[in-house]
């Protein structure tokens, strides 16, 4: 038996070693940073439950209202045994101000000789005012009083000093991603037993996202045959469905929604494709909002041009663009072949040529090389040019060009050009 990769706290809720390890070294403010159902909640409680941190740990779920915060911060605090003793009680009050209440709350904190654990979840729900509020508190609090602040996308908050310092630990997606073996672990609390192949397949789909794999348990559970379920699932699961419509897509405005639905066509998307494909505007700085905003979008290098969809709820993105625009989608992948072609990405282009429904006519799929031909061919560029533009030769060109007449079945290049529009592999 394989051992196991994480411990049960209480009914449902696993200590998971990594995350852990990086709650226990980390340094006076540690920053949880990660999007809805990835774990960030379960995690901190569990290491309270593991570290027997009760007596020692104020939390603190945000909500909206600054007033209502600072007095459930100050009782948080006032239930923990060394904060008893020091904070003085906070009543609702007519106009309570909370940078009053942030000064007097460093005054009461300042004599602390032993570690208190302030931990604040939820952060994305705070107001700009009170976020600024908790930024003093972060950086004037005493060094006995450690921070932990979780929230479902970035916050502006100015701690790049404590970075500079030292003192900041960013706890991430990847950080809380499950393993393999967490996932196990998770499925067989759940009753869930799956060949090691099945579970490899659906921690590969859920990317090892905690909310994802709490799904499948559930929805596998009660399933007469979880193997063959288990290989079934998907973003189009519906109970992932709901919880990402509700939790992720709904929470979109109309231009974001538009954006997300009509480029979860592609493999990976940029602000450029993103306008070409709503025939909107702002498609990079939208992209950017929704991956800060925790929205399941990924950057996938280090400028952020590039970004792609987490696998289900791209799944999920298909389904509903299915279901709402179905007429639009060749038109959408046709758009993004010419612009993967012009942009040098022929092998990306061809998968979506395959994607038109007029594709199965040819008798045989274009490869990329063929595709970066084809798109010369409406152009008054004889052979020899257009090797030049693609740095091949002549010769190589055209092979390219003969290989590309025999599978369009034609003659001419006219022949080819008409019959390239006609299966809507040119625009
Ligand atoms: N350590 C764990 N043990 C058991 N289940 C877990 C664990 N971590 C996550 N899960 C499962 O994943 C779900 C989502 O986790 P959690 O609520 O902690 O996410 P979150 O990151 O706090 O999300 P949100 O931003 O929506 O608050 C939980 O409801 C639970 O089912
Ligand atoms: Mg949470």
């Amino acid at each position: 038996m394989q051992p196991s990769a994480s411990a049960p706290v209480r009914c449902g809720l696993m200590a998971r070693s990594a995350p852990l390890a990086l709650l226990r070294d980390a340094g006076r403010v540690t920053v949880l940073s990660a999007p809805p159902g990835s774990g960030k909640t379960m995690v901190l409680r569990s290491w309270i439950a593991t570290d027997d941190l009760a007596g020692r740990v104020a939390w603190v779920s945000a909500p909206r209202d600054a007033q209502r915060f600072w007095i459930s911060i100050a009782d948080a605090l006032r239930g923990t045994a060394a904060g008893s003793a020091l904070v003085r009680p906070l009543t609702p009050a007519l106009g309570l101000d909370g940078w009053a209440v942030v000064e007097r709350l460093l005054a009461d904190l300042a004599p602390l000789r032993e570690p208190v654990w302030l931990i604040i979840d939820d952060m994305q729900d705070l107001a700009a005012d009170a976020l600024h509020q908790v930024e003093q508190v972060v950086l004037r609090a005493p060094p006995d009083l450690r921070l932990v602040l979780a929230s479902r996308h970035d916050m502006r908050l100015g701690l790049h000093r404590l970075r500079l310092e030292g003192e900041l630990t960013e706890i991430r997606a990847a950080d809380l991603r499950f393993t393999v073996a967490e996932a196990r672990d998770l499925l067989t609390g759940a009753g869930v037993r799956l060949s090691d192949a099945a579970l490899a397949r659906l921690h590969e789909q859920t990317e090892g996202w905690a909310a994802g794999l709490r799904l499948a348990a559930l929805s596998l559970a009660g399933c007469p045959d979880p193997e063959r379920s288990a290989d079934q699932f998907s973003g189009g699961e519906r109970t992932v469905a709901e919880y990402l419509l509700a939790e992720v897509l709904d929470r979109q405005d109309e231009r974001a929604r538009r954006l997300l639905l009509r480029t979860s066509v592609l493999d990976r998307v940029n602000g450029e494709l993103a306008d070409l494909l709503t025939g909107g505007s702002g498609g990079e700085q939208i992209l950017h909002d929704l991956e800060r905003g925790g929205a399941f979008v990924v950057s996938l290098d280090a400028y952020g041009s590039w970004f792609r969809y987490h696998r289900l709820f791209a799944e999920l993105l298909r389904r509903e663009l299915r279901r709402t625009a179905r007429d639009d989608i060749p038109a959408l992948h046709a758009a993004a072949a010419t612009w993967l072609v012009e942009h040098d990405c022929p092998a990306e282009a061809v998968r979506h040529m395959h994607e038109l429904p007029q594709a199965p006519m040819l008798p045989e799929p274009l490869t990329g090389s063929e595709a970066r031909v084809l798109h010369y061919l409406p152009t008054h560029l004889t052979a020899a040019e257009i090797a030049q533009q693609l740095h091949l030769s002549v010769h190589t060109v055209t092979t390219h060009l003969r290989h590309l007449y025999a599978k369009l079945g034609a003659h001419r290049r006219h022949e080819a050009v008409d019959q390239a529009r006609a299966l809507g592999l040119l625009t």
